[in-house]
């Protein structure tokens, strides 16, 4: 370990007490993509580094982690970073591209092009996100508990094979039934990966983890359980091996699977603490459907952030009210996105904190 120093005792830790169903002080609360475009400071500093250089510099990322925090009572910080740091790690170029997001010049067209990927050496290829942690923690003082996060297998592959975001995913499922022996492989190796980069972050310092399955809204109910959850599975189980047999203790996890609310309750019996759900599913059927043992994340439409003062006040206060103030983190059922007003940020938390 390079930074030896303990970390500085943890004040606020609602949101890992919500995560084990404990009792909480208040109800936590935190936004996807709370460091970002929407703050007038990020976008400063956007304009002087390059996305992957904050990235992939410490004192950048973490300068960016702690940004929302200097405005906002949240209840949790998540590292700055992106899913797409994987894929770069195993040697596919990924840039970002201003009003486009991500593109990966070299997509994987074909299952010959696997060949490409260098699973060997990748970790050590991110060990400037562990740097990142590790810093964080220790500017963090204690003031809230830090998130770590990785795209998941089926999310990754499909920006590798799209070569960037895509409306429906075409190319990437066309893998999954031309392909379904290489997709079975890519989706195996990188979940290899997701495992290890995983591992180092938690021994870096993060202490709570999210996975993000994004791209689980492209696929059926069926398709999902084949292509997302066994993988999803393996994650949770082989991670909580590793960290167990090195007496490391393991931490709290999320999973997100964007659109797929179709599966909860199959999602509930993956081992995962925590479930997030988007805007599309109803907090009292979620709560039904995954039973007392599982804590919910979510799950406001962002685009109840552009509403006047009031109707968000109320609309948070409602879906607060809906889930309860046990086993529940107060989130976006999204990312926030890049106009959403700083005031409905302030409204949001404050609504969240005094709404039970
Ligand atoms: O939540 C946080 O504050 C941590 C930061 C974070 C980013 N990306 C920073 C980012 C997190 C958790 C992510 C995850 C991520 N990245 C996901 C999963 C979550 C989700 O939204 O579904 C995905 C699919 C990506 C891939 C990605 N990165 C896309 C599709 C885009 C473009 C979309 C957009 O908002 O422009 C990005 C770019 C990105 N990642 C930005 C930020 C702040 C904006 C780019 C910029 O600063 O120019």
């Amino acid at each position: 370990m390079k930074d030896a120093k303990p970390f500085p005792v943890l004040k606020n830790d609602n949101l890992l007490r919500a995560a084990r169903g404990e009792v909480v002080d208040r109800v936590p609360v935190w936004v996807m993509r709370q460091a970002g475009r929407y703050l007038p400071e990020f976008q400063e500093l956007r304009k002087q580094h390059d996305f992957f250089t904050v990235c992939r510099t410490p004192e950048l990322a973490c300068e960016v982690t702690m940004q929302p925090l200097r405005r906002f009572d949240l209840d949790a910080s998540i590292i700055f970073s992106d899913i797409l740091v994987i894929p770069q790690a195993l040697g596919i170029t990924v840039e970002m591209h201003a009003g486009v997001g991500p593109v990966l010049p070299q997509p994987i067209k074909v299952p010959e092009d696997l060949k490409r990927l260098t699973p060997d050496g990748a970790l050590s290829r991110l060990s400037y996100v562990g740097d990142a942690i590790t810093m964080m923690r220790h500017k963090l003082e204690g003031r809230v508990p830090l998130i770590g996060f990785t795209g998941a297998p089926w999310t990754l592959m499909g920006y590798m094979i799209e070569g960037g975001g895509s409306k429906t995913m075409s190319k990437a499922k066309a893998w999954l039934t031309e392909y379904p022996e290489d997709s079975k492989l890519f989706l195996s190796l990188l979940t290899d990966s997701i495992v290890d980069y995983l591992e180092m972050q938690v021994k870096a310092g993060a202490q709570m983890l999210q996975v993000f399955e994004s791209s689980a809204e492209h696929l059926s109910k069926e398709d999902f359980l084949q292509w997302g959850v066994p993988y999803l599975k393996r994650i949770r189980d082989e991670l909580v091996d590793r960290l167990t047999k090195k007496a490391i203790p393991v931490v709290p996890m999320t999973l997100f699977a964007k659109g797929a609310g179709h599966s909860l309750k199959e999602q509930s019996e993956l081992g995962y603490d925590v479930i997030g759900l988007d805007w599309t599913v109803d907090p009292i059927e979620a709560r039904n459907l995954v039973g007392p043992n599982i804590t919910l994340q979510g799950n406001l439409d962002p685009q109840d952030m552009y509403r006047g003062a009031d109707e968000l006040r109320d609309l948070t206060t409602e879906m607060v009210h809906k889930f309860g103030k046990s086993r529940y983190i107060a989130n976006l059922g999204h990312g926030i996105t890049p106009q959403t007003p700083i005031t409905s940020m302030e409204v949001l938390v404050e609504a969240v904190h005094k709404a039970l």
